[in-house]
């Protein structure tokens, strides 16, 4: 197995002022089905957080909305006070009604709760990076920007950022507060966010690509990347994540994983270099 070592994937400066190693981890998977309640092994979960700090993961995204809570108490409980200089990332903006569901919702009052409350989860002082999770399309965009850049000025948040926007929502929030992150649905067969990333990489912003496994099964169904895939001797987590990493210098995926075993096979994709050949055989695939 290649050496495991996040930090072979590069780093980015999130806001010019907070590197992390480039490929970090999601913890949304560390929760029950329909990422709701506690996760089927616990110790498992608790496990997967503990080794991140081993394998130089210093980048962790979470969410108050999952399981809700669930999510950032263990990463509270395994790795607070964070004294291997773990980065965690939050967001807020969604209620959770049961499985699966997401409402969203924007209201200033409950944005700052979401803050107010990640806070104590983590066991932090202030928030390194809080994302807003969904723009709410029944609140007025000024008093959901007004209050981020209000918690930015009270200090709560260090960093601010979006997730599932478009470019004119960017560069919207960006009159109310510094957009230092953005994170959207994007892997390599998945390209709806291209022009996104391309505004994000032209800005410095970081992005963030979700569902950057599409699951665990992205090479299923692709001929030419499980030609990439053996002739690496890689996974098709593997290659997938290698291609996001060389896709852009502000990437930073953050596959997620409730196993050992999938995180170190993840993990390994930091010191995989894809040839311009091997990188353009994917990239056809979600071009076409
Ligand atoms: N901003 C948003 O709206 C949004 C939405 C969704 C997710 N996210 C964030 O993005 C992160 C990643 O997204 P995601 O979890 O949906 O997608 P993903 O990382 O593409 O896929 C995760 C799934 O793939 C499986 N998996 C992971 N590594 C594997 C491996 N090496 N071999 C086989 N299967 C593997 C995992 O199952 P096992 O547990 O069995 O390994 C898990 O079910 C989340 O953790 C979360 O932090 C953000």
């Amino acid at each position: 197995m290649a050496k495991l070592d996040a930090s072979l994937s590069g780093t980015f400066s999130i806001g010019g002022d907070l590197t992390v190693n480039r490929l970090g981890f999601g913890a949304m998977r560390l929760t029950g089905d329909g990422i709701w309640g506690p996760p089927k092994d616990r110790d498992e979960a608790i496990r997967v957080l503990k080794r991140l700090p081993e394998i130089g993961v210093d980048f962790i995204d979470t969410a108050e909305s999952y399981g809700p809570y669930v999510s950032e108490e263990l990463i509270g409980e395994a790795l607070a006070p964070y004294d291997k200089g773990t980065i965690i990332a939050t967001k807020s903006g969604l209620t959770r009604s049961g499985p699966n569901q997401w409402p969203p919702l924007g209201r200033p009052e409950f944005l700052r709760q979401g803050v107010m409350t990640s806070l104590r989860r983590l066991k932090l002082e202030r928030l390194d990076l809080w994302q807003l999770h969904r723009i709410d399309a029944k609140t007025p965009r000024a008093e959901q920007f007004e209050v981020i850049a209000a918690m930015q000025k009270e200090g709560l948040i260090r960093h601010a950022g979006l997730s599932e926007v478009s470019v004119a929502d960017i560069e919207e929030a960006s009159k109310y507060f510094k957009v230092t992150t953005v994170q959207n649905l994007y892997n390599f067969a998945n390209r709806k966010s291209e022009a996104v990333l391309d505004y994000c990489e032209k800005h410095g912003i970081g992005f963030i690509p979700w569902f950057p496994l599409a699951g665990g099964d992205l090479v299923e169904g692709h001929e030419k990347a499980r030609a990439v895939m053996e002739k690496h001797g890689a996974s098709g987590s593997q290659i997938a994540l290698a291609w996001l990493l060389k896709r852009s210098p502000v990437m930073l995926p953050i596959p997620g994983t409730s196993k050992v075993k999938h995180l170190e096979d993840n993990l390994a994709a930091a010191a995989i270099d894809l040839s311009d050949e091997d990188f353009a055989a994917l990239d056809a695939i979600g071009r076409a």
